[in-house]
């Protein structure tokens, strides 16, 4: 039996089959959850990675369309998951990230606040909205689980998404503090660079993907996202009933490492 066996989940970020998010659905599925996926910005192509799933061609999961920048598509989530016959949820995966290009690779004294406020807004408030689009189907309590990459330091060419990352940490907390009461646990994973159309989007990222292979002390293979997804079964399942506002770093251990020599 699966360690997720009968839950439901609704996993974001699902673009491609390099997406973290397709590999946190795929191994959701594996364990024995119902998944429900969003989309952005068009339905098409995650529905078409969707049939690369476990469940197969022939059977997908529910794909709906979710710009977290958008208050009526969040309030219009729920109704569309009853739709769907989602009628609660025993887990939520934010796997969201964007900021616009003058936010990165190294603009970081030169970007404007609206560009900030973008990367704020998708990134770190959205789970947030997130997470309370989706609470009237969480009665009975549940699991949210983001991405996060740890902001506990400044990284070349990260700028605003670090800030928004940091922005993020600090959401989770605060929502570990106000829904912990509801069971609501809510934790996020800090992965290693891993090569994802996000990833790619960032000038300069692949210094980042090369440098992390040496220096983590188990390693790190950019191009496998199995030990992410991983981290967030687990932190989706039962096996963490009393873990909150925590951050797992799945890194190959180089969060820990002061000085690479
Ligand atoms: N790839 C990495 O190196 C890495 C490392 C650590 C953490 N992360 C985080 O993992 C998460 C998933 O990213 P990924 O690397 O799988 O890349 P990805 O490009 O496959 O996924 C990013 C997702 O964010 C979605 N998105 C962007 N703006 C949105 C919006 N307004 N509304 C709804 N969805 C929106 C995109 O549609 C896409 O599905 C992000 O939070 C990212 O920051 C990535």
């Amino acid at each position: 039996m699966g360690i997720l066996e009968g839950k439901r989940i609704l996993v974001t970020g699902v673009l491609t089959d390099a997406s973290i998010g397709f590999h946190v659905a795929r191994i959701a599925q594996e364990q024995g959850a119902e998944v429900a996926l969003t989309a952005y910005p068009r339905p098409t192509l995650t529905q078409r990675t969707a049939k690369r799933l476990p469940s197969g061609p022939d059977a997908p999961p529910p794909v709906i369309e979710l710009d977290v920048m958008s208050t009526e598509q969040l309030g219009a989530l729920a109704g569309n998951l009853r739709e769907h016959g989602f009628d609660h949820l025993d887990g939520v995966v934010h796997a969201i990230g964007f900021a616009p290009q003058t936010a990165l690779g190294g603009n970081f004294l030169d970007t404007p606040w609206e560009d900030v406020a973008t990367a704020v807004h998708a990134s770190a408030y959205s789970l947030k909205s997130l997470t309370m689009a989706c609470l009237p189907l969480m009665k009975d309590g549940g699991a949210v689980v983001g991405l996060d990459f740890d902001a506990t330091k400044a990284w070349p060419v990260y700028d605003w998404m670090g800030v928004a990352k940091a922005g993020l940490e600090s959401c989770a907390r605060y929502l570990a503090k106000y829904l912990g009461p509801q069971g609501i646990r809510v934790n996020l994973v800090a992965a290693g660079p891993l090569a994802t159309m996000a990833a790619k989007s960032i000038p300069g990222f692949e210094g980042m993907t090369e440098l992390w292979p040496q220096a983590a002390p188990l390693g790190w293979d950019v191009k496998d996202s199995e030990p992410t997804a991983r981290a967030c079964a687990a932190l989706l399942s039962d096996w963490f009933p009393a873990t909150s506002g925590e951050i797992v770093h799945v890194d190959g251990g180089l969060h820990a490492i002061g000085a690479v020599c």
